[in-house]
Order: structure tokens, then sequence, then C-alpha cells
């Protein structure tokens, strides 16, 4: 499942939006898939990139991100439902195909992402009259600029598979930086814990091909309420919880919930002004 004609020449981190695309391409072309997102399965085979050999093909791997995925998608559906019109941010949105799968048909989407990303975005997912892209970096706040930041509209502030990528002090200035411009406003982001940015840190999370990149972010799910003193105005600080999965999968993930070390996604919002 790879082959066609667009070459990406990512590197690093940037080169980590390949990795959670073919995972959610492999989960999602199985028949009992825990995430539906045809779009990814045929960027995937759009895409000259050795997926298999670079990334391989663990079935749990993938059906996790996909979950993860859901996660994010639950958040967005539910702010969809209160703000018809509202805006959804993508920071660090890679290949996401978050907006073809719960689309409302009325919602802008901005995704914003590091230059030599944005511009694979554009030409295999091109902007449309709702769907934005926007070169920068999520650290540079120019990107709200672009953002209505109209209450009555609304907007969500998704960093899936970001954060981890960033400094601490970078992730706390960022938050802080949303929670003041953009008021009755949201934000959803994942975690990994302590233990994996470590490993990640020192370059131990590797295989045959493949190692993943540092990841100087880390927290334990213990710790997401220390994520409201990034600024007062972070009113609400909810974990967010995968659901359903498949096989042993769907036994396991409601006790791991005691597990400390843990990944976790995690929803902010953001007191009115
Ligand atoms: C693991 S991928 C996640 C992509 C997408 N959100 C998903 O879940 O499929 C990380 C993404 O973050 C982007 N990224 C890394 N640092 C960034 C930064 N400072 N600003 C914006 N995007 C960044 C990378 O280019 C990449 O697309």
């Amino acid at each position: 499942m790879s082959g066609g004609g667009e070459r990406p020449e990512l590197e690093r981190v940037p080169e980590t939006a390949l990795w959670t695309l073919w995972h959610r391409a492999v989960e999602a072309r199985r028949p009992d898939a825990v995430l539906h997102d045809p779009v990814a399965v045929e960027l995937v085979e759009r895409i000259d990139y050795p997926f298999a050999e670079r990334f391989g093909e663990v079935a749990l791997v993938s059906q996790l991100q996909a979950l993860r995925a859901a996660c994010f998608d639950r958040e967005v559906a539910d702010f969809l439902g209160r703000h018809p019109r509202g805006t959804v941010v993508g920071l660090g949105d890679g290949l996401e195909t978050q907006s073809w799968r719960v689309d409302n048909g009325r919602a802008s989407w901005l995704s914003v992402d590091l230059p030599e990303t944005a511009r694979l975005r554009e030409r295999l997912l091109p902007p449309d009259g709702r769907r934005r892209i926007l070169a920068c970096s999520a650290t540079d706040h120019r990107w709200m600029d672009e953002v209505d930041p109209d209450p009555e509209r609304g907007v969500l502030i998704s960093t899936e598979g970001l954060l981890m990528y960033l400094r601490p002090t970078e992730v706390r200035e960022l938050i802080a930086a949303c929670a003041e411009r953009f008021p009755g406003g949201a934000l959803v982001l994942d975690a990994v814990p302590r233990w994996f940015s470590r490993r990640a840190v020192a370059g131990k999370l590797r295989d045959r091909h493949y190692t993943a990149p540092p990841m100087p972010f880390g927290m334990d799910a213990d710790e997401l309420g220390k994520l409201a003193g990034a600024h007062p105005a972070v009113t609400g600080v909810r974990e967010v919880y995968p659901e359903g999965g498949r096989g042993l999968v769907r036994v396991v993930l409601p006790l791991a919930r005691w597990i400390k070390q843990r990944p976790s996604v995690v929803a902010l919002r953001f007191a009115q002004s």
C-alpha cells in the first residue's frame, strides 16, 4: 500500500506526519476498523514513500493511533455540534484528514504546519473554500491573526501529535497565548508520559529502519491538572479517554486508566473574557 506519484521530502519531526497518516490508513483499510478514514487510505496510495519498510506494520500500533485520532474527532464533533460555523485550527496538522471525517459542511478549517509539511499538504489536499493551509510554526503566534476570534462562532485548537515535539516552555507559552487570544475557546492536546519522552530524547525509540525524533515534552496522566497553571483563563482541564477498540484493546484500555505513566488526550477550556 504505497507507490503513487507524490514524493515527500520530509525528515525528522515533519516526517512524523507520514507516520501518523500511515497508521491511520493501515487501521482504516481493515473491515473491522475502529476509524473510518478513506481519505488517509487514498493518500497513502498517492504518496511515493516506503511506508511499510520504514514504519513497519503492527496492527496494535495502528489501532492505538486510530483510537487517539478518534478522541480528537469526538471533541471536534462535539464542538461543531455547539458551534456549527466554528473554526477548527489544526496546529501541526500534517496530513491529518479529520476535516473529512467529521466535517459538517459549514465549519472553517485552518491547518498550520512548518513550511515543508504545509507545502506537501497543499499539493495533496489543496485548500478549498472552507479549508485553509498556513505555513507557520505553531510557536510563532502569527497564525492567530488568521482565526476569526468571534466567540459566537467559536474556536477549537487541536494539537494532535504536536506538543511532545516542543520544549516545555513553548508548550506553556502556546497554551497561555491561546487562552488569552481566544476567550471561550478550547484546546485539545495529547501528551506522552515522561518515560517515553526521555527515551525519545535519548534516541532510544527505534526499530530497524526508523528512529523517532526527540520529544522534549512529556507529562504523566496524574499531572494533567498542572496545565491549568499555564494561564488563569484555563478554566477546565478534562481528560478524554479512548472509547471502543477491538479485541484485547477493548478490555485493557479502561483498565489502563489506573496507570499514571501512559499517554493521554486532554481538553482545555478557556474562560469567556
Ligand atoms: C506526529 S505529526 C502529527 C500530524 C497530524 N496532527 C496527525 O495527527 O496526523 C507532527 C506534526 O507536527 C508538525 N510540527 C512540528 N513542529 C511544529 C511547529 N513548531 N509548528 C507547527 N507544526 C509543527 C510536523 O511538521 C508534523 O506535521
